[in-house]
């Protein structure tokens, strides 16, 4: 493929006749990159097998790991799914659009190859007015996992996806950075009680609100590998985040953190390791390292998820050994960052406190 054309558009009143173009490629087997509220996804159409293999393609991505069905419209759950629970309906109403994916039972229109062999599919209404005019205009659903690199954390701007896409996807619509910065929670609705296989952008204390019962499932809070058996959901399984950097997460009480935050420091200059620390903002001052970051103030779990993945980006450029993170409160989207902090640390975590 040759250049990747980059479309600029408005993120609530996108031009289009831009976003016809992006439709117009995926309607004929293309790969587009567009905006959500929680990270860029790569859109192809999820009922066309060919251009879903060249999305595993784009992407390096394991063909075991499939991606989310994008719809636009509710009706358009019934296309690709079955034995839609009531439940289902509550939760729908509740939060599409938005970042909550649900895992039904598969229909027979959806190719082999966009779910991956399994027998369910999982589907969301993205709440990104891009999104969604790119979803109507293309008439199809729109299989999107993120647009990274497999292996690189998830984009949460247009620069990301060119640095991670440049040359192997026709388009990307432009919007600006996304507001939410982790990617839809996914909860599998097959079973009964529902089961959250990855936290994310609706945070779990929301669904019990709406939901009598729900599981966590144990690779959701887990605090080192668990073995492949007990996956439910395939992205489980696969490595994420692998940066060139050892990631090591400190948890306990802050003071206790930064306390052994700093002694690690000084143990890898010993080593001449070059070290980043992850910080906060009520804490980043207090260390002396190669390179401080902060992923914002403690008490706005909401401003660390934005931060998060273009921070971990940050970090890979500036060439450390070792990246040291502090633990954040598991609350709300604290909980998301958490688990993909721990998932990057390959579960390398030092409990202090
Ligand atoms: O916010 C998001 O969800 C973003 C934006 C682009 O919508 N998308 C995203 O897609 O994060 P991806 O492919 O990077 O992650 C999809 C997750 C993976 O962990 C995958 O294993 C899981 O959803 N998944 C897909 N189909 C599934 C299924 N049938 N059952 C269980 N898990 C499934
Ligand atoms: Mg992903």
């Amino acid at each position: 493929m040759k250049q990747t054309v980059v479309l600029k558009v408005d993120s609530q009143k996108p031009d289009i006749e831009k976003v016809q173009i992006a439709a117009d490629i995926l309607r004929k087997g293309g790969l587009v990159a567009f905006p959500t509220e929680t990270v860029y996804g790569l859109g192809v159409d999820a009922l066309n097998p060919k251009a879903v293999s060249a999305l595993f393609k784009a992407k390096k991505r394991p063909m075991d790991n499939p991606p989310i069905i994008h719809v636009e419209n509710i009706n358009d759950i019934y296309r690709i799914a079955e034995k839609i629970p009531p439940k289902a309906v509550k939760l729908i109403k509740e939060f599409w659009p938005g970042p909550l994916t649900l895992v039904f039972k598969r229909s027979k229109t959806i190719p082999d190859v966009t779910v991956a062999g399994l027998d369910t599919v999982a589907v969301r209404m993205p709440q990104h007015a891009v999104a969604l005019a790119l979803i109507r205009e293309s008439h199809c659903p729109v299989a999107a996992p993120s647009a990274n690199l497999a292996g690189k954390p998830s984009p949460t701007s247009a620069q990301h996806v060119f640095d991670d896409l440049n040359g192997r996807i026709h388009a990307i619509l432009d919007a600006g950075p996304t507001h939410i910065g982790v990617e839809s929670t996914v909860l599998d609705l097959s079973v009964d009680p529902p089961l959250v296989l990855r936290p994310g952008g609706t945070p779990l204390e929301a669904l019990r609100n709406v939901l009598s019962s729900v599981k966590v499932h144990p690779f959701v809070v887990a605090e080192k590998d668990l073995p492949i058996g007990t996956t439910r959901s395939p992205g489980m399984k696969h490595k994420h985040y692998a940066p060139k950097a050892q990631v090591i997460v400190v948890e306990g009480a802050v003071w206790a953190v930064m306390a052994t935050i700093k002694s690690l420091i000084t143990a890898y200059w010993l080593q001449d390791k070059r070290v980043g620390v992850l910080a906060t903002g009520e804490t980043a001052w207090a260390y002396e390292a190669d390179v401080v970051k902060s992923l914002g103030s403690r008490r706005d779990v909401d401003a660390m998820a934005v931060n998060l993945f273009r921070l971990l980006r940050e970090f890979d450029e500036e060439n450390v050994d070792v990246i040291i993170a502090e633990s954040v409160p598991a609350e709300g989207l604290g909980l998301a960052v958490m688990n993909r902090l721990r998932k990057a640390s390959g579960y390398n975590i030092v409990k202090v406190g």
